[in-house]
């Protein structure tokens, strides 16, 4: 697996898969096959409420540990210090190890220069090996570079042919962050699977618009996590590093960057408001 080198030294899988929107009762089994075809990199969080199934697959296993590159995330309703402290304890008692790999701040509301301080000192404890943030747009990551110790050796973004982030990229560059994309297949939304110019490149390396797209992004050196519960799809998005786009398809692909979400600015007070009460309305 080619991997990417973040900013403090530590390697990660520039490939991996995640589970958002994968059910606390199918965790376990979906992360087992993940991990069974392949996937050594996984991304969780707090507020998807699968911690313990993933864990759970981890252990059961039976794959090393350090062969793991393992990511979660504090949510909004555990910011500031003494809360995210804890919340990282839970944690890693849900997931069954005694570190995680990536620690990212999921959004950039509440009391986050707090939750940022208690990442930290898990850093400095070695409860984490690498610390970073998730939906900081350049404004409020340069605010929060510029006030901490330790720059974020990730930022997790919205990152699809439709939102190309390029901009946020070149900032985050200039700091030393690596993108990481969520959503690199716009979760299907804007016809994403039928679109004809990623069909069309598609068929000349006998790949399918998925898989166009991931090589798009892993050429573009940015790091991935796509999400599926279908074992066959798994293999499919695994399968992208026997082909490589030319400059021209790159250019193609390129094109098809409208800076625009495909889902929602975390700019909008309503989506704001739907992120603050997410715990309150999700918690089972
Ligand atoms: N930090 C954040 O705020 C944030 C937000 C969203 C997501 N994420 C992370 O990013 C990961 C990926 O994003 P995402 O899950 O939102 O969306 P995504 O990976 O863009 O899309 C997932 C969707 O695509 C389908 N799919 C996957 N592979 C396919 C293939 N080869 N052919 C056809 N359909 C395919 C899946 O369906 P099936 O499962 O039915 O196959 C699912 O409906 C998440 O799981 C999560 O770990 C983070």
């Amino acid at each position: 697996m080619k991997t990417i080198i973040l900013n403090n030294g530590v390697e990660m899988p520039i490939l991996g898969f995640g589970v958002y929107q994968v059910t606390p009762e199918e965790t376990e089994q979906v992360v087992s096959n993940a991990l069974e075809v392949g996937y050594r990199s996984l991304d969780t969080a707090q507020a998807y409420y699968n911690e313990e199934g993933v864990g759970k697959a981890i252990t059961k296993s039976g794959i090393s540990r350090k062969d793991i590159f393992l990511t979660t995330k504090v949510w909004v309703s555990n910011a500031g210090y003494e809360k995210a402290k804890a919340s990282i304890d839970e944690s890693l008692k849900k997931l069954q190890t005694s570190y995680i790999d990536l620690l990212l701040i999921h959004q950039p509301f509440g009391d986050y220069y707090g939750t940022y301080r208690a990442m930290e000192d898990a850093y400095k404890e070695g409860k984490v090996r690498a610390i970073g943030v998730s939906n900081f747009y350049p404004d409020r990551y340069i605010d929060l570079v510029e006030h901490n110790n330790i720059v974020p050796a990730i930022n997790q973004l919205e990152t699809n042919i439709f939102n190309g982030q390029i901009e946020s990229e070149k900032i985050m560059q200039e700091y030393g962050t690596q993108l990481e994309s969520w959503a690199p297949f716009a979760e299907g939304k804007n016809n994403f699977f039928n679109n004809e110019i990623l069909t069309a490149i598609g068929e000349k390396y006998h790949k399918s618009v998925a898989q166009v797209t991931l090589r798009y992004f892993i050429q573009r050196q940015v790091v991935l996590i796509p999400k599926t519960v279908n074992k066959e799809r798994m293999i499919e998005n695994l399968s992208v590093f026997d082909f490589e786009l030319s400059n021209e398809d790159m250019k193609q692909i390129a094109a098809l960057n409208k800076e625009e979400t495909a889902f929602f600015s975390h700019r909008d007070p309503e989506l704001v408001k739907f992120i603050l009460n997410y715990d309150k309305n999700n918690r089972s």
